[in-house]
């Protein structure tokens, strides 16, 4: 008998029921399924976009230059890789490093639903659009959706520009070491109760928190100043 997703009831079992994934054309072109890393019970997940070369030659998520970047931005909120769960919207390479298409991102995307519900982290930070508008269920602009804080179900969505944006656009760089700093904030948040989140779905209605931002001049979304619990 077939097994579902809701019968993976550990990451193990799940990594397990894709096994040697040839469910979408990504499959004949990959090396290797990258499942992703981390703590299986992180309060803290990553989502990024699609493995690249060496994440495909390894078989792990963020192990090239965007990963040793998210490293950095990890290091300067005092967390490294272990503390946290990453993992990407498509769990194997577009050949070249093309974007993601949409039926290679609706077939794997499940995967991903059940990783989320079997980590259950409080907070997820998006790296880059893919993750964003899957998770937010948006096609804004990525510039648009960071400094701000979402809420699906019960996680906290925190949208940050792809850390692979800042190796080739510098004035990304100081964009991203804030927003850390401030995912850092909404991460050490605990919710009022034990801190504990019962469950999510991702696929609820994002909205976001009512004074999280306010509009500069250019219309460009920047981070409150201030403010009682305003951290966006
Ligand atoms: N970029 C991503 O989005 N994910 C990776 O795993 C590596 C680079």
């Amino acid at each position: 008998m077939a097994l579902g997703l809701g019968d993976c009831v550990d990451l193990g079992a799940l990594c397990e029921h894709i096994g040697d994934c040839h469910r979408c054309g990504l499959g004949s072109t990959r090396t290797r399924v990258v499942f992703g890393s981390g703590d299986p019970r992180a309060d803290l997940m990553f989502v990024g976009e699609a493995p690249g070369r060496n994440e495909d030659l390894e078989g792990a998520p963020f192990v090239g230059a965007a990963g040793h970047f998210l490293d950095e931005l990890l290091a300067s909120i005092g967390l490294e890789r272990g503390q946290v769960y990453i993992a990407n919207v498509v769990k194997c390479r577009p050949p070249g490093n093309r974007d993601p298409l949409p039926d290679e991102i609706a077939t794997c995307t499940p995967f991903l639903r059940r990783q989320i519900e079997l980590i259950s982290p409080r907070v997820i930070a998006t790296l880059g659009r893919f993750a964003a508008h899957w998770l937010l269920d948006t096609t804004a602009p990525i510039s648009s959706l960071r400094g701000r804080l979402y809420h699906v179900g019960t996680t906290r969505v925190v949208p940050v520009f792809h850390p692979a944006a800042a190796l080739y656009d510098a004035s990304k760089r100081q964009v991203l070491f804030d927003d850390f700093k401030r995912l850092r904030i909404v991460a050490d948040e605990r919710d009022g109760s034990d801190g504990a989140v019962a469950s999510r779905s991702p696929d609820a209605q994002a909205t976001p928190e009512a004074e999280d931002a306010r509009q500069a001049p250019d219309g460009e979304t920047v981070p409150a100043q201030g403010g009682q619990g305003a951290l966006f």
